[in-house]
């Protein structure tokens, strides 16, 4: 659905040239929700911006949907921008305008007849439940509500796909993911392509498909999120799993332990249905293994649930590392730390 192809942006700040992205190659599949991730300033909002030629790249190709934008005359690339929504950070609505009429606004920019734009407002107030509140201006809202008018209107014009600019980090906890849930319901009833960038990596886990993580214009790690979160290769991206990882308290652990003793301490990951099963605790007492649990969460990455325990293994070595390839036969994710 989307291709970039060696993509480059420089800025010029008084004669100066700035990189801000160095050669992005990405390709993302009709109907996913990939998420891009990265500190302040590494380019995200350049890059997703590219997407929709809002920033022109200085090279490269930007695909959408088999047409590549950077050739289009004016014209071609207007009727192109209406196949891609948009929403922000900071929601950008009209302030002087009710709420039915900033979701009408690309539709009267669309010289849609009247009657089609009342029924489409309708329609889209509906969808993203805000229906009792069309009469209402921007400053009667809440922020979520705010952000529900700026996914209506974004998609007005039927687009194929939705790019979101850090669409959540205005918002409290709660809302958060009361707007995620709403991107996952629209991306599966309209089967709408979403690009969404964050620096939370709890929006990743929350509703993305695939990630890419941008480090100084590059990216630096990409891949199914199930993977990326569970095998964080880059220091980047380990750096973002962290953020959910509730690290501190294991640390304290681990740097006790290793301190205290010469036992055996694993990381244990279960995958789908293996989280609520007891093969550790099986494997354990068929190995004779004693092991106590220093840390364990269970969670979900979109629709697969997941499991990480961090066990102590009591005994020698050798009779640990039975136990730990008994796991791994088992189909477990062993890590020891
Ligand atoms: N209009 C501009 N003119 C000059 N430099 C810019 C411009 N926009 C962005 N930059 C620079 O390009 C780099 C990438 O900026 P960008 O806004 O894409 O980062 P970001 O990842 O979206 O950051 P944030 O999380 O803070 O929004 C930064 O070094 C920034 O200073
Ligand atoms: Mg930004």
């Amino acid at each position: 659905m989307i291709q970039l192809r060696d993509l480059k942006k420089n800025y010029l700040v008084q004669g100066k040239t700035i990189p801000a992205l160095h050669g992005i190659d990405l390709k993302i599949e009709k109907g996913e929700i990939y998420g891009i991730i990265g500190h302040s300033g590494a380019g995200k909002s350049t890059l997703i911006r590219c997407i929709n030629l809002l920033e022109r790249p200085t090279s490269g190709e930007v695909i959408v949907d088999g047409v590549e934008l950077t050739k289009l005359d004016d014209q071609k690339l207007q009727e192109q921008r209406r196949q891609v929504g948009m929403i922000f950070q900071h929601f950008n609505l009209l302030s002087s305008a009710t709420v039915g009429d900033n979701v009408a606004f690309p539709l009267k920019l669309a010289k849609r007849p009247k009657a089609e734009i009342r029924k489409k407002v309708d329609e889209l107030l509906k969808l993203v439940g805000l229906e009792a509140h069309r009469d209402k201006f921007p400053s009667q809202l809440s922020g979520g509500q705010k952000q529900r008018v700026g996914i209506a209107r974004a998609l007005a014009n039927d687009p194929k796909v939705l790019l979101c600019d850090e669409a959540t980090s205005a918002l409290d906890p709660q809302t958060t993911n009361s707007i995620l849930a709403l991107l996952l319901d629209i991306n599966r009833k309209l089967g709408l392509t979403i690009v969404l960038i964050t620096h939370e990596m709890h929006v990743i886990r929350s509703i993305c498909d695939r990630v890419g993580v941008i480090d100084g214009g590059r990216i630096v790690e990409s891949g199914k999120v199930l993977e990326v979160f569970l095998k964080p290769k880059h220091p980047t991206t380990q750096e973002f799993v962290e953020q959910v990882a509730d690290s501190t308290e294991l640390r304290e652990a681990v740097a006790h332990e290793k301190a205290t003793g010469s036992r055996t301490i694993a990381r244990v990951t279960f995958l789908g249905e293996q989280t609520y099963q007891p093969i550790l605790f099986q494997t354990m007492q068929e190995t004779g293994t004693v092991f106590s649990i220093l840390q364990g969460t269970i969670s979900r990455m979109k629709d697969t649930p997941y499991g990480q325990l961090v066990v102590e293994l009591e005994g020698d070595e050798k009779q640990s590392m039975h136990a730990i390839e008994t796991l791994r036969k088992r189909g477990l994710e062993v890590e020891v730390i």
